[in-house]
């Protein structure tokens, strides 16, 4: 049911919206009423496809910050606006470039390939990028690397070396949320729900992704339940995909692994900020050119390289 509140903002929105020549992207796991009005609502790498072939002048990005900034990246000459500036990836910042830089002075032969997960100045420091959407793929297509630094989710680099075979070295990043989704939750609704199938992130731990039926991206997920006969879902990522997940498949039965995988940065964004981001054109994410081009050749490589 759309509230009072909801309809006047969704109004001043649509209004400002249009007159600022805007979109607005959305990612999976923002909240529902952010979702339902948004131009676009994927994952990270439909987003920064998404973004890079607009013809907006303005792009609201409803996500973390990294996504905004990578929207920067690809679109110099737009406006990206993050409607809460505290909405940051605790994963990514578990990284700092010197850091990096020090590693690849240890590891001078390694090809280094960062999740989208990450600053521009990471990226910058990068080889190619990757999404979750897309991580074995790019790994496959690096032919001539004996060794891969992954940085900075261990999990998702430990996933996809399991994969592809390749050796990977490990920067010690997390997802904070995803690691509340635990093996034995699953165990346990399995015994509940016998014929559900179980999906899971690639950034849950090994021993949950052994669990799974398959391991998704977040749009592989939403793709997933589209084509899948099974009704009962077990659903192992952030519990915002839900919203998702029932709009386009109402018949089905979801269940989340875990009701306390929220991402609180995630949630950060609401119908009123989003005004306010229109109304002020602030906090707007900006890439220092430098640091911006360096950035953007590791992002159109993966490009490059599409969907997984
Ligand atoms: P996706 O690219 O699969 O949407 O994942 C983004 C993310 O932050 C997962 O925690
Ligand atoms: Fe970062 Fe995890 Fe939140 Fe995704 S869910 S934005 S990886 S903290």
């Amino acid at each position: 049911m759309v509230t009072i509140r909801e309809s006047s903002l969704v109004d001043r929105i649509l209004k400002l919206k249009k007159t600022r020549n805007a979109v607005i992207l959305a990612h999976n796991y923002q909240l529902g009423e952010v979702q339902d009005i948004a131009d676009f609502v994927g994952d990270s790498l439909e987003l920064s496809q998404n973004a890079a072939r607009t013809g907006a002048d303005v792009i609201v990005f409803c996500g973390v910050h990294f996504m905004a900034e990578t929207a920067s990246i690809l679109c110099p000459d737009k406006v990206v606006l993050l409607p809460d500036a505290h909405a940051g990836c605790p994963m990514a910042d578990m990284i700092t470039a010197e850091g990096l830089r020090q590693k690849k002075q240890e590891l001078p032969g390694a090809t280094v390939v960062c999740y989208i997960n990450s600053s521009a100045e990471i990226k910058a420091e990068s080889d190619v990028c990757c999404t979750s959407a897309n991580a074995v793929k790019v790994i496959e297509s690096l032919d001539g690397a004996n060794e891969i630094l992954f940085v900075p989710d261990q999990y998702l680099g430990d996933y996809i070396g399991s994969k592809t075979g390749k050796k990977m070295i490990l920067w010690p990043g997390f997802c904070p949320t995803h690691l509340r989704i635990q093996p034995q939750h699953i165990v346990r609704l399995k015994q509940e729900y016998p014929q559900a199938k179980v999906i899971v992130h690639p950034e849950c731990h090994p021993e949950v992704i052994s669990l799974a039926d398959e391991v998704l991206s977040t749009g592989g997920m939403c793709r997933y339940v589209k084509e899948s006969e099974a009704e009962d879902i077990i659903v192992g990522t952030e519990i915002g995909i839900i919203h998702r997940l029932r709009k386009e498949s109402p018949r089905k039965r979801f269940v989340p692994v875990s009701e306390q995988a929220i991402c609180p940065r995630m949630k950060l964004i609401s119908l009123e900020k989003i005004l306010w981001s229109l109304e002020d054109m602030a906090p707007e994410v900006k890439v220092q050119e430098e640091t911006r081009l360096k950035a953007k050749a590791a992002v159109d490589r993966m490009l490059e390289i599409g969907r997984g």
